[in-house]
């Protein structure tokens, strides 16, 4: 079963680290109800959706694919490049314990999973502010020996490479390619986001479908040109924390009663 793990807004979001754009005031309850609106599209789209409890003093916490990367195999459990950050992992790692086997990054080793981009068996991993050579070495030891190869991916002009590049499926990936260095991907398709939606490219493919912020329509038109399913969700109040659609689930599959 398709299992989404999130977690409900914390009300200090307004709190969230920045590193792109200008700090504007929050409105928590509109945040929270887009977040209940983007779970709801999960569960439209098959998820099962475990949604963890809320951390008041944890300002970036809903963004849970940041603390892990889950495989079929094991989880690994990111040791997260902002000091900030670094305690939402203790609760994300519980969740995924009752599925998965852990595997923890360790010093000198940061990494977050918003800089972990899957393409079948090959995982592209960028090197950014938040992610380092030796986090990238340290998820190489962990996953290789499952069949994955590991690449890292310089990223130059945004937080994570998933805000520049995500796959969707077929081959395809959707990338604004000033923002990173492609040429780790060059044997699959890319696709360009609009080149005046610069912030387009971070999408979350849930099984045939492409679930994408309402505020990209000519990226949007791309995609369905090249046929791709696209959902359209409003996540305009979570945006002014820099979220993207990827980094609020962790999305994976289960076979066990746990998921609810
Ligand atoms: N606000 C998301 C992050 O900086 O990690």
């Amino acid at each position: 079963m398709l299992t989404a793990l999130t977690r409900a807004v914390s009300p200090s979001i307004d709190r969230c680290q920045l590193s792109r754009m200008p700090r504007q005031a929050i409105d928590f309850a509109r945040a929270d109800a887009q977040h209940r609106e983007y779970e709801s599209y999960l569960r439209e789209l098959g998820a099962a959706v475990i949604s963890l409890e809320g951390e008041p003093e944890m300002p970036d916490s809903v963004f849970v694919e940041d603390p892990a990367v889950v495989l079929d195999e094991i989880a690994v459990i990111a040791r997260m490049g902002a000091d900030a950050r670094r305690a939402e992992t203790e609760s994300v790692a519980r969740a995924l314990a009752k599925f998965r086997m852990l595997r923890c990054i360790g010093e000198p080793g940061t990494l977050e999973g918003g800089d972990v981009v899957r393409v079948e068996t090959s995982f592209f991993v960028g090197l950014s502010e938040r992610t380092n050579a030796a986090g990238i070495e340290q998820f190489a030891g962990f996953v290789e020996m499952f069949g994955y190869s590991v690449e890292a991916v310089p990223v130059t002009g945004c937080l994570h490479l998933k805000s520049a590049c995500c796959y969707l499926g077929r081959e395809t990936l959707l990338a604004n390619r000033a923002w990173f260095d492609a040429a780790p991907l060059r044997r699959f398709r890319i696709l360009d986001v609009a080149p005046e939606e610069p912030w387009a490219a971070d999408v979350l493919a849930v099984g045939d479908a492409i679930v994408m912020p309402d505020s990209f329509p000519a990226t949007r038109r791309i995609l369905e040109r090249e046929g791709f399913d696209v959902r359209a969700v409003d996540i305009s109040e979570l945006t002014k924390a820099e979220a993207g659609v990827t980094c609020m689930s962790l999305l994976f599959e289960t076979t066990g009663p746990s998921a609810g």
